[in-house]
C-alpha cells in the first residue's frame, strides 16, 4: 500500500503534568530497560481514503481500545527500536534512523500495513526527542529508547488488513540491556523451537516474531541463560538469531561470519554497521551460513575466537557460555574478546559523538 499523504503538520501539546525533575532525576539514578517512560508521545493516524492524518505530539496516555480492535486478533503489528544519544559535547543525536524509518516500511509492505512517508516517520521522531529532551540521560551506557510502532485499529473481526491504523512513538531512558551489564552473557541453543521459516515474517520487524521467541527465551531462562539463540526452521542446523538480535563470530585468524539476511533474519542496523566498520579495519566479513555443529567444533578446536551478539538495545554483547540439551561450552574463557571490544568501542565512540562521524551516521536533534 502507497502513502497517499501530503506533508503532515503536527498539533504540539505539551503535557501539561510532567514527571517533576526531581522523581525524572532520582529515576534515572537506576536504569534497567524499557520500563520509564518520558511525558510525551507522538501519534499519527491512518485511515482507508483518507491516509495520514491527525499527527500530533502530545501527553503519554493510554489508547482506548476496542475489545474488536483487528490488532488484538489477528496482531497486525510492527515496531523499530532505535535510540537518542546525548553526546559529550551536548548535542541530542539518533543514530541512522533513516534506516529505521526505511526499515519499518519494509516491515508495513509484510504485513499488508500503509506505509509511512519516510520523512513523517522522522519528523515524529525529531519532535518527541525535541520535546522529551531532558529524558536522554547522560553517561556510559544511558540513552533514550525510542519505540515507533503501528497497529490495526479497525473494529473488525474479518480476516482482512484493517482499515485503520494508528502509528505512535514513545521513549523511554534506559541502561544496559542485559542485567551484567557489559559482562559476556549466556545463551540456549533452542534445538526446538525455531524462530521464523522461508516465506515467512522473520525479516519483518513486527510484535509476532517476538510472541513466538518467549516460549523459547522462557526455556533458555530456566537453563540460566540470558537469551536463547535460534536454528533455522528447515533443518534446525543453522544458527540464525538470538530472540531479539543478530549474531557475530570471530575466527583466529581476524575473519568474522555472521548468518545471511535470506528473508527469516532481521537486518539489524547494528549489524550492518558492525559489518561496514570491521570491513573498514580491513577484516574479512562472510555474510555466510554457519552451523551449530561447525559452531561446537571451531570451539573445541580453538579456531573460533569470539561470539558476539547485536542490535539497537543490546548493542554489542559478548557470548561468553553456550548451552544446549546436551552439554555447554565456553567461548574465550567467557571473557569480553578483544575484536568485539573494540567493534563495541568503535560503534559506541560514533554514537556518542566521540569518534569522528565519518559516515554521517549521526542526525543532529
Ligand atoms: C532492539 O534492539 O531495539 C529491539 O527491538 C530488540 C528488542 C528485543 C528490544
Amino acid at each position: 500500500m502507497q502513502a497517499e499523504t501530503p506533508r503532515l503538520t503536527f498539533d504540539i501539546k505539551p503535557n501539561t503534568n510532567p514527571m517533576p525533575e526531581a522523581d525524572r532525576l532520582k529515576a534515572f539514578e537506576n536504569l534497567g530497560f524499557g520500563t520509564l517512560f518520558s511525558d510525551h508521545m507522538a501519534v499519527i493516524r491512518w485511515s482507508e481514503g483518507k491516509g495520514w492524518h491527525s499527527a500530533e505530539v502530545t501527553a503519554r496516555a493510554p489508547f482506548p481500545i476496542d475489545p474488536a480492535s483487528s490488532v488484538l486478533h489477528y496482531a497486525q503489528e510492527i515496531f523499530e527500536g532505535m535510540k537518542a544519544y546525548r553526546t559529550s559535547d551536548g548535542r541530542a543525536v539518533l543514530f541512522r534512523p533513516e534506516q529505521n524509518a526505511h526499515r519499518f516500511n519494509e516491515s508495513a509492505r509484510r504485513m499488508a500495513m500503509p506505509e509511512l512517508p519516510e520523512e513523517a516517520f522522522l519528523e515524529a521522531v525529531e519532535k518527541l526527542v525535541r520535546l522529551d529532551a531532558k529524558w536522554i540521560p547522560k553517561g556510559d551506557g544511558a540513552s533514550l529508547y525510542l519505540r515507533p510502532f503501528m497497529f490495526a485499529s479497525e473494529n473488525f473481526l474479518g480476516v482482512r488488513p484493517s482499515k485503520e491504523y494508528i502509528f505512535c512513538v514513545i521513549a523511554s531512558p534506559v541502561g544496559p540491556y542485559f542485567k551484567g551489564g557489559a559482562k559476556p552473557v549466556s545463551i540456549w541453543v533452542s534445538e526446538h523451537y525455531t524462530r521464523a521459516a522461508p516465506g515467512g515474517t522473520g525479516a519483518a520487524k513486527c510484535g509476532g516474531n517476538y510472541a513466538a521467541s518467549l516460549v523459547a527465551q522462557a526455556e533458555a531462562y530456566a537453563k540460566g541463560c540470558d537469551q536463547v539463540v535460534f536454528l533455522d526452521a528447515a533443518e534446525h542446523k543453522w544458527v540464525e538469531e538470538l530472540g531479539g538480535m543478530n549474531v557475530f563470530f570471530v575466527f583466529e585468524d581476524g575473519s568474522i561470519v555472521t548468518p545471511p539476511l535470506g528473508g527469516t533474519i532481521l537486518p539489524g542496523i547494528t549489524r550492518k554497521s558492525l559489518i561496514s566498520l570491521a570491513r573498514e579495519e580491513g577484516v574479512t566479513v562472510h555474510e555466510k551460513p554457519y552451523s551449530f555443529e561447525e559452531w561446537k567444533a571451531d570451539v573445541a578446536s580453538g579456531k573460533l575466537k569470539e561470539a558476539f551478539a547485536c542490535g539497537t538495545a543490546a548493542v554489542v554483547a559478548a557470548i561468553g557460555t553456550v548451552k544446549y540439551p546436551e552439554g555447554e561450552f565456553q567461548i574465550g574463557g567467557g571473557q569480553n574478546g578483544p575484536v568485539t571490544t573494540k567493534l563495541r568501542d568503535a560503534l559506541v565512540g560514533i554514537q556518542r559523538g566521540q569518534s569522528n562521524d565519518r559516515h554521517g551516521w549521526l542526525h543532529v536533534i
